[in-house]
């Protein structure tokens, strides 16, 4: 899927569609309308560890191999989670453009000081690679203590031993209580779709921050923006919006105590090429009747 909303690309995508076996790409609505246009399809590469934008139950139902590319993006992901925590605690992209603006005329004050993040709480949904990975920031680079909230079990004594002391799964209703930053790492589902929203923001910490890496639908942003503007949130981190890229009219893209990215979570050189590379070797190995490097497994 090169770039099928470029108009006269997404004409000779719909017309490949139709004797595909394979598709490659990303960040694109795979649902049950496209898929049966591809009767021939066997196999779907996801240059993504997010598969949110796949119709799971249809590819399911026809046995599409969904590959997608877990692990070679761990590490940069929580690179940027960890900068979105300290951009937003130390407002430094608001302090950089005060700088840029020509507005440094004196020593900053009182108003525009940030917020240490050393030691401070840390809260984590969701507590896979991603979660693990920051978490071993935190704890490790920062001490933090560090909560974290998992739906599914997760055995830190085997998968992270070096953080077994260092992090405590809590209930969600208590990590957003004691909670000063609270990180959304969480895959996007019909059960995490809108998880956090009024009643959850109402939970959490007066001065709390929230930082969401995952996906934007999880986060309701009409409750994001009363938590902001009514004094119970200090500040957000957004690297992932409900609809991307973010509309010219979104409140969130000029709120000045948002920090908002343009969805950059796995964008480095190194690692969407390892991505890329990933991504082709499932595709060939897929079709060639091998075992991919990683299969969705919702989608066998
Ligand atoms: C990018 C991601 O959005 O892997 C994911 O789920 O969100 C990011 O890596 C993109 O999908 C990479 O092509």
């Amino acid at each position: 899927m090169a770039n099928p909303r470029v108009p006269e690309q997404l004409e000779a995508f719909h017309a490949a569609l139709t004797t595909a076996d394979g598709l490659i790409g990303s960040s694109y609505k795979v649902d049950a309308a496209l898929l049966a246009a591809a009767p021939q399809l066997k196999v779907i590469s996801s240059v993504s560890v997010g598969v949110d934008n796949y119709d799971l139950p249809t590819l399911a139902a026809r046995g599409i191999t969904l590959c997608h590319t877990p692990g070679v993006l761990t590490e940069t992901t929580a690179d940027t989670v960890f900068s979105l925590i300290m951009a937003s605690s130390r407002r430094l992209v608001e302090l950089a453009n005060l700088v840029r603006d020509g507005r440094w005329t004196r020593n900053i004050g009182e108003d525009l000081f940030g917020w240490d993040v050393h030691g401070k709480t840390l809260g984590i949904l969701g507590f896979g690679r991603i979660g693990q990975a920051l978490a071993r920031r935190a704890a490790l680079g920062f001490g933090m203590p560090v909560l974290y909230h998992s739906r599914r079990a997760v055995n830190v004594q085997q998968d992270a031993p070096d953080l077994a002391a260092k992090v405590t799964h809590t209930p969600l209703d208590e990590l957003l209580a004691q909670a000063d930053i609270v990180v959304v790492l969480l895959p996007l589902s019909d059960e995490t779709r809108g998880l956090i929203g009024t009643r959850e923001f109402a939970l959490m910490k007066s001065g709390a921050i929230l930082v969401n890496g995952a996906r934007g639908a999880i986060v309701s942003e009409a409750a994001l923006l009363h938590a902001l503007d009514h004094g119970m949130l200090r500040a957000a981190g957004l690297d992932v919006f409900a609809t991307e890229p973010l509309p010219l009219d979104s409140p969130l893209r000029t709120h000045p105590r948002v920090t908002a990215l343009p969805h950059i979570g796995s964008a480095t050189h190194d690692t969407r090429h390892a991505m890329a590379a990933m991504a082709t070797s499932n595709l060939l190995l897929a079709l060639a009747g091998q075992a991919p490097l990683a299969v969705f497994p919702n989608s066998r």
